[in-house]
């Protein structure tokens, strides 16, 4: 049996997101796979103490960690997240383990968050924490609905968990995540009509424009990617943040897909434009601070981790990002077939 981890795909009010890297001792090993063995017991711990509190957690695990605890067999897939340098600049940042907490409120997600850093004590370390929230009607921080054209049900399902394509690892799926930082200043001196074409939605309604009314940069164009004429989806959690006395407002973007090309060519189209140059017009507002790349296994095979101790097989190396004068606009990675 193969029990994905994303099983409630829907918006919460609340949501932390832990990114750690690992100490490379590979003495941690035990800790850390004692660790995923019991996130099951611990979020029904934590959970059970507010029943209908929806507290749940997807574990993702980086390149480099899959190898030093895990080993061969590897997800197919699995690879360092790949800088981007086009118009805007999408950087890789450290990740070893990602924990996505989502609950109807953050004192669930706080709890299980805390337990998950403490016993990671000594063999791992937090290297970003955002505590999202839903903002009114899932608007994101630019004031606009996020999340309307996200598939669900069977859809969602084809679109991020894994089949056949790689079957060691069926039922699993990969995700990225970023963390964007607005100058909502800049964003608000944009008239609403402008505004509007950059995302390619109207701003109080969410009503989609007319495909004759969207620019051809608008983000959902470049976001609209097909192969042989179907379209190819992800399936996004993102979540606004911010520290008012800081001048931070964020949107934590974190997509879910069977295979992380389908994101990364999004954000080629984002950053690179499509064709090279027609960019992304939400990043002259949005800067990307963090990058990401992690593999969400099933439910079974983190059950089982602390029984991996010491089985490992070393892998192969992970397959390297392009060169960077290589970034033209194609991924160079071949086929987006998933
Ligand atoms: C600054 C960060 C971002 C913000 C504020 C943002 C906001 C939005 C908004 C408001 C929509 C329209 C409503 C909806 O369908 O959800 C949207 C759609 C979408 N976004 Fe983003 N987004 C961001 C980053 C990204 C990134 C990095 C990706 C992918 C790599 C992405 C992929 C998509 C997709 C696939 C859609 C649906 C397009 C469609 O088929 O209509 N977004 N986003």
């Amino acid at each position: 049996m193969s029990t994905p981890q994303l099983a409630d795909p829907k918006l919460t009010q609340a949501a932390v997101f832990l990114v750690l890297t690992l100490n490379s001792d590979t003495s941690v090993n035990p800790q850390v796979l004692n660790l995923l063995g019991d996130i099951s017991s611990l979020v029904r711990g934590v959970g059970f103490r507010i029943s209908d509190g929806r507290l749940s957690c997807v574990t993702g695990i980086g390149s480099q960690a899959w190898d030093q605890l895990f080993g061969a067999p590897r997800p197919k897939d699995l690879h360092p997240f790949r800088e981007i340098n086009g118009v805007h600049h999408a950087p890789a940042t450290p990740g070893d383990l990602l924990f996505h907490i989502r609950a109807s409120q953050m004192d669930l997600c706080f709890e299980l968050a805390t337990a998950l850093v403490a016993r990671l004590e000594g063999a791992a370390s937090v290297v970003d924490e955002v505590h999202g929230f839903k903002y009114f009607d899932a608007r994101d921080l630019l004031g606009f609905v996020d999340g309307t054209e996200n598939p669900s049900g069977q859809v969602a399902t084809n679109a991020t968990i894994i089949g056949e394509e790689d079957p060691n690892f069926a039922g699993g799926s990969y995700v990225i995540v970023q963390k964007y930082l607005h100058d909502i200043k800049k964003w608000d001196a944009i008239p609403t009509e402008v505004q509007e074409h950059i995302i390619g939605r109207k701003k109080v309604s969410d009503i989609e424009l007319p495909e004759a009314a969207k620019p051809s940069y608008a983000h959902n164009v470049l976001t609209n990617i097909e192969e042989n004429g179907e379209q190819l989806q992800i399936v996004r959690e993102n979540m606004p943040f911010g520290t008012i006395s800081k001048g931070e407002f964020g949107t934590y973007f974190i997509g879910y897909a069977r295979s992380p090309a389908r994101t990364e060519q999004m954000l080629q189209n984002m950053f690179i434009g499509k064709p090279p140059g027609n960019y992304d017009r939400l990043l002259d507002v949005s800067t990307a601070v963090t990058g990401s790349l992690f593999f969400t296994p099933t439910c079974e095979f983190l059950d089982a981790a602390p029984d991996m101790e010491g089985q490992a097989q070393p892998a192969a190396p992970a397959p390297q990002p392009p060169p960077r004068d290589k970034q033209d606009g194609s991924l160079g990675i071949g086929s987006l077939k998933s």
